[in-house]
């Protein structure tokens, strides 16, 4: 017996006991029982008398069909699992308003539908709900299985096929009553929970093109990124915590929402959490907020609870049973963008100013808009929504396509020089029950896992490869060289080469956001007749780091800096112990002050002329700006065909970042992007 049964089961276990000592004579078990067995009469009077009315010849029933009553068991946190998977794989087709059940609300999943007299959850008997019977399956391939090959619901998708976990969570749910998930009175006030926020699959439902492009794009990307998630931990450590959540408000908005701390690692994190900027901190805001450096106010509530903002003032409901939709004046401005793509830090350092850059660039002054170059057909290029190609923007399950209009489409990858540095299996898509069991070990899974494993290294790798040249062509977008030098020169020459670095784009400079970071460099190689190299400028350390004061190999004396070379990165600038400056990595104190806090600025920064913790000495290229550099050249003293080489390189993250954050063993996945190169043959006589 369990001593955490109540009484009403001691009860019934009794009645068990009896109908089993009805059956046979011996008895064996707790003597207590044997002593029950001696009174039966006693003990039905007992029973009849906790329970009048109830008592009939069949107890058994009973004990079958328990009613769990909810103020015994105020809340049963499995709903919240339930309802979450039910949204993200069934909402679409059972929503509101059609002829199917609707799933969306505790409420219409346990009622009734006009079109059906039976209920599909019986609380307590999971067998005989149709909830259950539809999707369960023979999901571990057991041959004893009387559960069927493959579940009725969800149809087609095999990837949405109910998990072994889920599945026990939904048995364990119908089993233990069905109910709601309900805070104790004395709670008044419920916190934000994960499933009060729409995931983007519960929109991938009916905008699967839209869903498609966001989940490879760096916007669902942003807390992923194990990039970010070393540096905010760096941050945290070098704080002492005190710089709060102030990285994850515009990596994760609805993370910050529902209370995830900042020091929280990403696996610890909700599944709502890593969908990072997803498409209800955009559609779901409904009061400007400008630039608030990310904190924004994301509406909480179903997908048809209140209203999806959208750049269209005349949407459709072609049958009620969508979501009310209304135009927004903010969403299509770039200060909607620049509420994130501005970001100041707590001291008031200006870190990212794509948005500042943008409103003081030509392409502001005509009217183009972020959204026109980063939503087009072609990153990088500004196009006009009404010069976009027109297409439907829903596909409704059970609805006539025709009943939609053509609107003009807009794109929502958000290419930029950022790409995934997780493996294949992880982004853009990874399968429910990937985090249910170790998928590295192909031996353990079962049939339908190895063919969803499959299928989603092909779908992964096909986003992939788009991301990728989507991201190549928005650099090639942004800038080109012109070299100019000698065709013919004679050996000891003392050679002149020029190189020019026009930008291409008109809407920020070049690079533009995280420039602190970003290097955009000039690469010049001049070759001997036989191979040896007689000039580099822009060429790497054995670290691969460029070789400037950042690079471990001239900080230490063993390398000679790159004195000639041209790089757009922008770099932190902290004030030295002596009052002068100097050029960081992370510009975050870590001996000075005993105490690492984050506190607002103490002093006016006017009595220095700068603020007083650090700056960014900005390096970037203007907008359709042109910055030159001479390499001045000694030919040696050997006549021959020299060959020249320049490139204009983007590499979004250098290797000596990951030093400074601990994620070393990284540094293999960065790569550097050639965005234009001139060769040219010296003839030296
Ligand atoms: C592509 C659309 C679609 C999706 C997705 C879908 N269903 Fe259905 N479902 C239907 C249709 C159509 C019916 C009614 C016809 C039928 O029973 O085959 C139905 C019927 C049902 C019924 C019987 C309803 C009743 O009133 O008796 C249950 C239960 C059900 N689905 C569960 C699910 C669950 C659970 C999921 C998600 C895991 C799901 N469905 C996903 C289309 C869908
Ligand atoms: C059941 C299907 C369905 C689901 C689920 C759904 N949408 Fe929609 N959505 C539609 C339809 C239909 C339209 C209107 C199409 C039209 O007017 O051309 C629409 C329109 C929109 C618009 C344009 C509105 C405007 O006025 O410009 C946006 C933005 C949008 N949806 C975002 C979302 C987001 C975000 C989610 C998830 C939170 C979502 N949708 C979930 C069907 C759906
Ligand atoms: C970073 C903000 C952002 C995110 C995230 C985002 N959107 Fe959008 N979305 C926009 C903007 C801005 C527009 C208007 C584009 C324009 O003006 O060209 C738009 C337009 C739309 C439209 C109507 C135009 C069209 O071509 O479809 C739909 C529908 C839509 N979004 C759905 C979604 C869905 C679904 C998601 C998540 C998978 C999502 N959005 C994520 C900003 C966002
Ligand atoms: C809620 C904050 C937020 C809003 C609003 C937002 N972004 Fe972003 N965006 C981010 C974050 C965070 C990243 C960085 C993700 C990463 O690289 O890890 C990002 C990345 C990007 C990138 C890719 C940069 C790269 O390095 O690859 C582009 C392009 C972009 N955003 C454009 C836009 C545009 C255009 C809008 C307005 C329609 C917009 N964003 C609105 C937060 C936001
Ligand atoms: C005239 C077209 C144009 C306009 C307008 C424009 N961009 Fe860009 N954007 C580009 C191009 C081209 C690049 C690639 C070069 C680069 O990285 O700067 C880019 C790159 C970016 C990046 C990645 C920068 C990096 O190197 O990390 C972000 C973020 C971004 N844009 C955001 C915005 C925001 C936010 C706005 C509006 C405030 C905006 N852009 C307006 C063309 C444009
Ligand atoms: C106000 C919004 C905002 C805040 C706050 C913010 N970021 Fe970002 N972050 C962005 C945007 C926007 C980008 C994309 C910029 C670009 O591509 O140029 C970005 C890009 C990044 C990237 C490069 C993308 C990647 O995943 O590798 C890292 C790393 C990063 N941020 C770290 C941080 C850290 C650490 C903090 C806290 C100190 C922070 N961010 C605070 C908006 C924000």
């Amino acid at each position: 017996m369990d001593a955490r049964h109540s009484t009403r089961q001691i009860c019934l276990e009794v009645d068990a006991a009896i109908t089993d000592e009805s059956r046979s004579s011996s008895v064996k078990g707790a003597p207590w029982r044997r002593y029950l067995w001696g009174t039966p009469v006693l003990l039905l009077l007992v029973v009849s008398f906790l329970f009048p009315g109830e008592q009939t010849g069949e107890n058994t029933v009973i004990a079958a069909n328990p009613i769990v009553r909810q103020d015994t068991h105020p809340l049963n946190k499995d709903w919240l699992e339930v309802h979450w998977v039910i949204r993200k794989k069934c909402n679409g087709c059972h929503r509101p308003n059609t002829d199917q059940h609707d799933f969306s609300t505790y409420e219409s999943l346990m009622g009734l539908t006009p079109h059906s007299d039976t209920p599909v959850v019986i609380p307590g008997n999971p067998e005989a709900s149709p909830l259950w019977q539809y999707v369960n399956w023979n999901h571990n391939f057991d041959p004893n299985s009387d559960a069927p090959e493959s579940p009725y619901m969800p149809p087609d998708k095999k990837e949405d096929y109910l998990t072994a976990s889920q599945l026990d969570t939904l048995y364990r749910w119908i089993k233990n009553g069905a109910l709601d998930y309900v805070l104790p009175d004395h709670c008044n006030t419920r916190p934000l929970l994960e499933t009060d926020f729409v995931s983007a699959k519960e929109c991938a439902q009916c905008h699967p093109r839209q869903y498609d492009e966001w989940s490879r794009s760096m916007h669902a990307y942003a807390q992923h990124s194990p990039v970010f998630e070393a540096f905010t931990l760096t941050m945290i450590e070098r704080t002492g915590g005190t710089i709060g959540t102030f990285c994850t408000r515009c990596h994760t908005p609805i993370g910050v929402s529902i209370g995830e701390n900042a020091s929280m690692r990403n696996v610890h994190r909700s599944r709502i959490s890593m969908e990072g900027v997803t498409c209800v901190v955009c559609h779901r805001l409904e009061k400007p907020f400008y630039k608030a450096s990310g904190r924004l106010p994301v509406t909480p509530g179903l997908v048809n609870d209140g209203c999806t903002y959208g750049p269209f003032s005349d949407p459709v409901n072609p049958d009620g049973s969508v979501h009310d939709a209304a135009s927004s004046n903010q969403l299509t401005k770039s200060s909607f963008c620049g509420s994130c793509h501005d970001v100041t830090s707590p001291q008031g350092v200006r870190l990212e100013e794509a948005f500042s850059e943008w409103q003081n660039s030509p392409a502001a002054k005509e009217g183009t808009s972020c959204q026109d170059c980063h939503m087009g057909p072609i990153p990088g290029v500004p196009v006009k929504s009404w010069e976009r190609p027109f297409g439907k923007i829903a596909v409704v399950p059970g609805v006539d396509p025709s009943l939609l209009p053509d609107r003009p489409l807009s794109s929502h990858t958000f290419s930029g020089p950022d790409y995934s540095l997780l493996p294949d299996t992880e982004f853009p898509e990874k399968l429910d029950w990937m985090y249910e069991k170790d998928y590295r070990d192909t031996k353990n899974l079962t049939p339908h896992q190895k063919e969803t494993l499959t299928l989603l290294r092909i779908k992964n790798r096909q986003q992939l490869a788009k991301a990728r040249n989507e991201r190549y062509t928005l650099l090639k977008n942004a800038a080109k060289i012109s070299v100019d030098h000698p065709y013919r020169a004679s050996p000891r020459d003392k050679m002149k080469i020029h190189v020019d670095v026009t930008s291409t784009t008109a809407g920020h400079n070049f690079p533009t956001g995280f420039t602190a970071e970003r290097q955009v460099w000039v690469e010049v190689r001049l070759v001997d007749p036989y191979g040896k190299q007689v000039f580099a400028s822009g060429d790497f350390d054995d670290n691969r780091d460029l070789r400037d004061e950042h690079s471990h190999a001239v900080e230490a004396g063993l390398l000679a800096r790159d004195k000639h070379l041209l790089n757009f990165q922008s770099k932190f600038t902290v004030l030295t112990t002596q009052g002068t400056e100097r050029s960081v990595i992370i510009p975050v104190n870590r001996d000075i002050r005993p105490i690492n806090v984050i506190r607002p600025v103490d002093e006016p920064a006017q009595s220095f002329g700068r603020p007083s913790v650090f700056r960014i000495a900005k390096g970037s290229l203007p907008p359709l700006q042109t910055v030159g550099q001479s390499y001045p050249v000694k030919l040696p003293d050997q006549a021959g065909q020299y060959r020249l080489l320049v490139r204009l390189n983007y590499r979004n993250l250098p290797p000596a970042l990951f030093d400074k954050i601990g994620i070393s063993h990284l540094k293999h996945l960065i790569e550097t992007v050639v965005i234009d190169e001139y060769q040219c043959v010296i003839l030296v006589e």
